[in-house]
C-alpha cells in the first residue's frame, strides 16, 4: 500500500529521495515524508498531498545529509494528518521509522509503553518507541532493532534511521523490500519501481529477514538473528519514459502486452509440461480487477476444457475450505502479487496445486505459490488496472486450450492456430485504439450523467463488472455492471432518460437476447448505448449510440472492454480528475 524508500551513500538523499518516492507515489498518497541523518540529528520534514509539495518544502532547506527514509502514505490507522504521516520518531527524536503494512498488536505494545508519548493514531508509532524501550534498557542500536521486530505481529515492511549513524535498519514480513547496492551507495525500496533505472541486479529481502546497509555494506539476518550471504537476482526493467497519464499509456500499451503474454505462458507451459495432469476442477480468485479476469477465466475453462471452474473473492475463500478439494488446481491472479486478501487465501491452502498469475517478478504470492506465470505486462503504475487484466485473459484463454488439448478436445497443434489468432487480436487492437479519439465524443456527450447501467451476457458480464469498476474508480461516476437479463427482476425501475444504459453485445450465441433486452430499456426511455462487432447492422435501428469493435470470439472481452477505459479516461481529463491516482485508493492493497 505504502511506499518505502530509503538511501544512504555519496549523493545528496533529498534528491534521490524524493525521486525514489515519485515513481512509488501511485502506492499511497494521502500524506509523504522524509527523515534525514543530519550531522548526529534527525529531521522530518512531512506534508499532506503529493510528493512534489515534500519536495518544495525540502528544497528550501538546502538539506545536504546523504542518509535518508521516506515513505509515501495511503491511510490505514488514523486519519490524513501531519501527525499520521511517516516517518514517525520516539520520544528523543533519535529513531525515525516508516513502515508499511499493519502492526497487529500495536495496541498491546503501546500499553507497554507507558512513560512513552505517542503523537499519532498510527500502529507505525509503537515502533520507534518500542526501539527506544530497549535503549533505554542499554541496548545497542542493533539489538534494541532486532529485539523491537521480533515483538511486532502482523505484515510490515520497516525502515529505520538512528541519529547516531549513517546506516538504515529494515524488516520485513509478509511484505517487500528490495535492496540495490552500487558504487558507495545503497537503497532501500517497498517496489523496485522505486529504483533507479540503472538497477538491475538487486537483493530480495525474504520474509522474517532483517539488517542493517550503509553505504559500502549490506547485512543481512534471519529471523534468529544469525547472519545471512545476501541473494542477489537479475531485475527484468522495463520502464518507459513517463507520458502525462500512466492510464493513457497503459492501455496503448496493451496490443504489446499481448505478445509478451503469449510469449510468458507458453514459456511457463513449455517448462511446466504436465502442470495439469490429474487436475478434474479449477478454483481461480482474485481481488477487483484481477477477480473479473478470473471470471472470463471460468467461461474459457468450462467452454474451452470442459473442466469444472468455481471463482471466489480471494477474501471469501477462507471461509468456504470446501473448496479447496484433491485434484483442485488453484489459479490466484494479483497483478502485483502483493494483494493482501490474495495472499492471505493463498497462505491458507493446504492444496499444493497452486499457479499463481501475476506481474511483479519476486513478489510475495509468486514466492509463495509452486508455480507462477508473469504475465508481462510490464509495470502498471496507473492504480486502475487496464494491461494487467488483458495480460490476465490471454494467460487465461491459453491455459484453457492446453488443458483442452490434454484432455484430447483438440490437438496440441491447434494450440498454434489459437496462438496466431491471439497475434492477429493484438493487431487488430492496435488499429483500434488508433481511433480512439472517436470515443472522446462519446464521452463528451454523457460528461452530465452520473449513473449508468453496463449490461452483458455471458463472457461479456464480467467486462461489464469490469466497465463499472473503472467507471466508478476513475470516473468517478456510479456506474452498475449487470447481467442483462437481471435488469427485469428489479433495475428496470431505475431506468430513465438521465441513466444511460451501455449494452456489451459481441456477435455472439447471446446477441440475439441482448436485442430484446436493448428494446426492452428503449421503450422505457432509455438511452442505449450498444458496444458490438463491427459489421452487424441490425442493432442501428434500436441503439442511439454504437461503438463498433473488432470481431473477436472468445476473446471479444479484450475489445469490450478497452471502449470503457477509454470512456472512463476521457471522462476522468474532461472532468480534469486525477487519472493516475484516484481518491482514497492505492495501487497495491496490502491490507484485509
Ligand atoms: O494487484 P491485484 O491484481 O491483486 O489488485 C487487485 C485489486 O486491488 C485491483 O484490481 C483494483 O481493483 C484496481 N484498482 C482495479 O482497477
Amino acid at each position: 500500500m505504502c511506499g518505502i524508500a530509503g538511501y544512504t551513500g555519496k549523493k545528496l538523499a533529498a534528491q534521490v529521495i524524493i525521486a525514489a518516492l515519485k515513481k512509488l507515489e501511485h502506492r499511497g498518497y494521502d500524506s509523504c515524508g522524509v527523515c534525514f541523518v543530519n550531522e548526529k540529528k534527525l529531521q522530518v520534514i512531512k506534508t499532506i498531498g503529493k510528493i512534489h509539495t515534500l519536495e518544495q518544502k525540502i528544497h528550501s532547506l538546502n538539506n545536504k545529509s546523504t542518509t535518508a527514509i521516506g515513505h509515501t502514505r495511503w491511510a490505514t490507522h488514523g486519519k490524513v494528518s501531519i501527525e499520521n504521516t511517516h516517518p514517525h520518531t520516539d520520544c528523543t527524536n533519535r529513531i525515525a521509522v516508516v513502515h508499511n503494512g499493519i502492526i497487529e498488536n500495536f495496541r498491546e505494545v503501546k500499553r507497554l509503553l507507558t512513560n512513552h508519548k505517542f503523537c499519532s493514531e498510527t500502529d507505525t508509532e509503537v515502533i520507534p518507541h518500542l526501539i527506544e524501550s530497549y535503549i533505554e534498557q542499554g541496548k545497542n542500536n542493533k539489538d534494541a532493532f532486532f529485539m523491537a521486530i521480533q515483538q511486532l505481529k502482523g505484515s510490515f515492511a520497516i525502515a529505520a534511521v538512528f541519529s547516531d549513524e549513517d546506516k538504515i535498519y529494515f524488516s520485513q514480513k509478509h511484505s517487500s523490500l528490495i535492496i540495490y547496492r552500487s558504487n558507495n551507495e545503497t537503497y532501500l525500496v517497498s517496489d523496485p519501481l522505486g529504483l533507479p533505472d540503472q538497477a538491475t541486479t538487486i537483493i530480495q529481502v525474504n520474509d522474517g529477514e532483517w539488517g542493517i546497509i550503509s553505504s559500502d555494506e549490506i547485512c543481512l539476518f534471519d529471523s534468529n538473528g544469525k547472519e545471512k550471504k545476501p541473494e542477489v537476482f537479475t531485475l527484468n526493467r522495463e520502464i518507459s519514459n513517463l507520458p502525462d497519464h500512466f492510464f493513457l499509456k497503459e492501455i496503448l500499451q496493451q496490443p504489446q502486452v499481448i505478445l509478451s503474454s503469449i510469449r510468458n505462458t507458453i514459456f511457463f507451459l513449455d517448462i511446466e509440461n504436465r502442470i495439469f495432469n490429474g487436475v478434474e476442477k479449477i478454483l481461480l480468485t482474485g481481488c477487483g480487477t484481477s477477480y473479473h479476469a478470473a471470471l472470463i477465466g471460468k467461461y474459457y475453462f468450462e467452454k474451452i476444457a470442459r473442466i469444472d471452474s468455481h471463482v471466489e473473492y480471494a477474501s471469501e475463500l477462507a471461509h468456504h475450505p470446501e473448496l479447496f478439494q484433491r485434484n483442485t488446481m488453484v489459479i490466484a491472479l494479483s497483478q502485483s502479487g502483493e494483494t493482501r486478501d490474495t495472499v492471505a487465501a493463498v497462505k491458507k491452502m493446504a492444496n499444493k496445486k497452486i499457479l499463481a498469475i501475476t506481474n511483479v517478478e519476486g513478489s510475495l504470492l509468486s514466492r509463495l505459490t509452486p508455480y507462477k506465470i508473469l504475465m508481462g505486462a510490464g509495470p502498471e503504475i496507473s492504480v486502475a488496472a487496464t494491461k494487467s487484466f488483458i495480460a490476465q485473459l490471454i494467460c487465461l484463454y491459453i491455459l484453457s486450450f492446453r488443458i483442452a488439448a490434454e484432455k484430447n478436445l483438440l490437438s496440441f497443434s491447434e494450440i498454434d492456430r489459437i496462438i496466431v489468432n491471439i497475434v492477429r487480436t493484438s493487431h487488430l487492437l492496435e488499429k483500434f485504439l488508433q481511433r480512439r479519439e472517436s470515443l472522446k465524443n462519446l464521452a463528451e456527450s454523457l460528461v452530465d450523467f452520473n449513473n449508468f447501467f453496463i449490461l452483458g451476457r455471458g463472457v461479456s458480464y464480467p467486462v461489464a463488472l469490469e466497465a463499472a469498476l473503472k467507471f466508478k474508480e476513475v470516473a468517478y461516476v456510479h456506474a452498475e455492471g449487470l447481467c442483462a437479463a437481471e435488469m427485469k427482476h428489479g433495475p428496470l425501475a431505475l431506468i430513465s432518460e438521465n441513466t444511460p444504459v451501455f449494452f456489451i453485445a459481441p456477435e455472439d450465441n447471446t446477441f440475439d437476447k441482448n436485442l430484446n433486452n436493448i428494446e426492452e430499456i428503449k421503450s422505457r426511455g432509455g438511452r442505449v448505448i450498444a458496444i458490438t462487432s463491427e459489421g452487424i447492422n441490425s442493432i442501428e435501428k434500436i441503439a442511439k449510440d454504437i461503438v463498433f469493435v473488432p470481431f473477436a470470439e472468445d476473446l471479444s472481452p479484450i475489445f469490450s472492454i478497452v471502449p470503457f477505459q477509454l470512456l472512463s479516461y476521457f471522462l476522468a481529463v474532461r472532468k480534469n480528475l486525477p487519472v493516475d491516482r484516484p481518491r482514497n485508493l492505492a495501487k497495491t492493497v496490502t491490507v484485509e
